[in-house]
């Protein structure tokens, strides 16, 4: 059973993250080949958990809260070295921990962790709604009527 530690904090390097992203199969569904964004995603995130296999980065949960009422878990990958020792769920609980008792986490689940969620306690939720970046902002009726013109 290997030692892993745990770690608050947004003191990571860009090149692990990035690595670690890329490992966990995340990165497929990430922005890492724009260094920019990644290290804003890095530097603005208010809760982030990170988990170490002695100097090597192998597990992050990153979250925006506001630590009393609700946060969103934009990122959870481990290492698929790594994967299926709990340290995903270790993760999340650390990330409760630090929340408040009333407050609760929303996410969009990847599709290979639709299964996961499920599993470790979340329940689905059937109104979630997404604005895509670059989506148009107008309501459907101006949409139709600019679409005819
Ligand atoms: C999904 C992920 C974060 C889970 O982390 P993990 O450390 O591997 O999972 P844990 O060890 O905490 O697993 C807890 C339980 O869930 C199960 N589980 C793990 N991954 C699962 C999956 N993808 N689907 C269904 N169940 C899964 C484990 O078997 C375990 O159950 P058990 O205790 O009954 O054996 C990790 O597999 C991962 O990084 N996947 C790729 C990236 C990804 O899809 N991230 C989610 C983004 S929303």
């Amino acid at each position: 059973m290997r030692n892993i530690e745990y770690r608050y904090g947004n003191n990571l390097g860009l090149d692990d993250v990035i690595d670690l992203y890329r490992k966990s199969t995340l990165g497929e569904r990430r922005p890492i080949d724009d260094k920019e964004i990644v290290s804003d995603m890095i530097k603005h995130a208010n809760l982030i958990v990170s988990a170490w296999d002695q100097d090597l980065l192998v597990g992050i949960s990153r979250t925006l809260t506001d630590f009393s009422f609700v946060g969103y878990l934009s990122d959870l990958a481990v290492r698929a070295s790594h994967q299926r020792m709990g340290i995903g769920i270790a993760m999340i609980r650390k990330t409760r921990e630090k929340m408040g008792p009333r407050s609760m986490l929303v996410l969009l689940a990847a599709p290979d962790a639709q299964e996961y969620y499920p599993g470790v306690g979340f329940s689905p939720h059937n109104s979630a709604w997404v604005l895509k970046a670059g989506d148009p902002f107008e309501t459907v009726n101006k949409l139709r009527a600019n679409a005819k013109r």
